[in-house]
């Protein structure tokens, strides 16, 4: 669906933001850039839809050569949630959702009721359709950033840390409904974060970043727990794993939180990680919770 052929990335005055990276994107599948801040993330999401034009190597967006594509049909082809939300201020809700419709010549009326259906989908009240943008809280605006981005009814979704800006609780509510708007319609994902839970919450694929736009390492988030390529990604993706929830999963020891997430693998001989999340130390195989272990 989308593919990276060698490609880099060198802005005028020098910064070499990307150099010399390759990737395929699947068809209906999740793929996630995870990587600190100025790796390389947005300037390789913006090559999909020509806002960043590689300084050599190819782009292709459906089989199509970037860079013989008209940029304008491309971009009204693709819906992209920007880092920022980037809602019009003076337009409304409704106008701000039906913007590309109302540009491809889909009727007012039609573009509207589009607009309508989308609010509900996003899991906003329709009755926010005639409020502006400043009307809306922080978490409001992102929703509606989503719906807009989905009003072409695109198959191809950029989203460049749409969720950066939010609390935890709306944030898990958006990365839900994310995942049900992906397998109701069927679209082809590319989702920029630097939060790791997020990543492995959404991800097919996580491909984990480092300067330059390096992959690090690229694989489902259980290969990345489970075999970390480096000691950088096994840092980056064993950060943050605070204790929760979890149980142990396969022969290889995973370890799932309640959502089925992979969050972790039991060391053989038990260690503090294991502990960590609240897992005996068990032999491999066998591992239990340890509350469990005497009954
Ligand atoms: N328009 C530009 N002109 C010059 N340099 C740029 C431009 N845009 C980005 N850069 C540089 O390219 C590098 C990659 O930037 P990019 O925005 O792609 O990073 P990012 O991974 O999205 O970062 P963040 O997580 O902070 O959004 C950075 O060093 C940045 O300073
Ligand atoms: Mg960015």
């Amino acid at each position: 669906m989308i593919r990276f052929d060698h490609v880099s990335k060198t802005y005028p005055g020098g910064a070499r933001a990307v150099e010399d990276f390759s990737l395929t994107i699947e068809r209906g599948s999740t793929t996630v850039f995870l990587g600190t801040s100025g790796c390389g993330k947005t300037t390789l999401m913006r090559m999909v839809n020509a806002m960043v034009t590689p300084t050599s190597g190819t782009v292709f967006v459906r089989d199509q050569d970037v860079a013989g594509a008209d940029p304008v049909r491309l971009r009204r082809s693709i819906g992209y949630v920007l880092q920022e939300g980037g809602l019009f201020p003076h337009r409304s809700i409704a106008d701000n959702i039906a913007t590309v419709p109302r540009l491809e010549g889909v009727s007012k009326a039609e573009s509207r009721e589009r607009a309508l259906e989308l609010l509900t989908l996003v899991g906003l009240e329709r009755e926010m359709a005639d409020r502006y943008p400043s009307q809306l809280s922080g978490g409001q605006r992102q929703r509606v950033g989503v719906a807009r981005a989905l009003a072409n009814r695109a198959d191809i979704l950029l989203m460049d840390e749409p969720f950066g800006a939010l609390d935890p609780i709306v944030r898990a509510d958006l990365q839900r409904e994310l995942k049900e708007i992906r397998r109701a319609l069927g679209t082809t994902i590319l989702f920029v974060t630097h939060d790791v839970d997020e990543a492995f919450t959404l991800g097919d694929q996580v491909a984990v970043l480092s300067t330059g736009g390096r992959i690090e390492q690229v694989g489902t988030p259980a290969e990345l727990l489970s075999s970390p390529a480096s000691p950088f990604v096994a840092k980056f993706v064993g950060a943050s794993r605070a204790a929760r929830p979890v149980r142990v999963a396969g022969p290889g020891g995973l370890v799932l939180d309640e959502d089925g997430t992979p969050v972790g693998t039991l060391a053989r001989d038990g260690d503090e990680a294991s502990a960590a999340l609240g897992v005996s130390s068990a032999p491999r195989g066998s591992a239990r919770p340890v509350a469990r272990e005497r009954s």
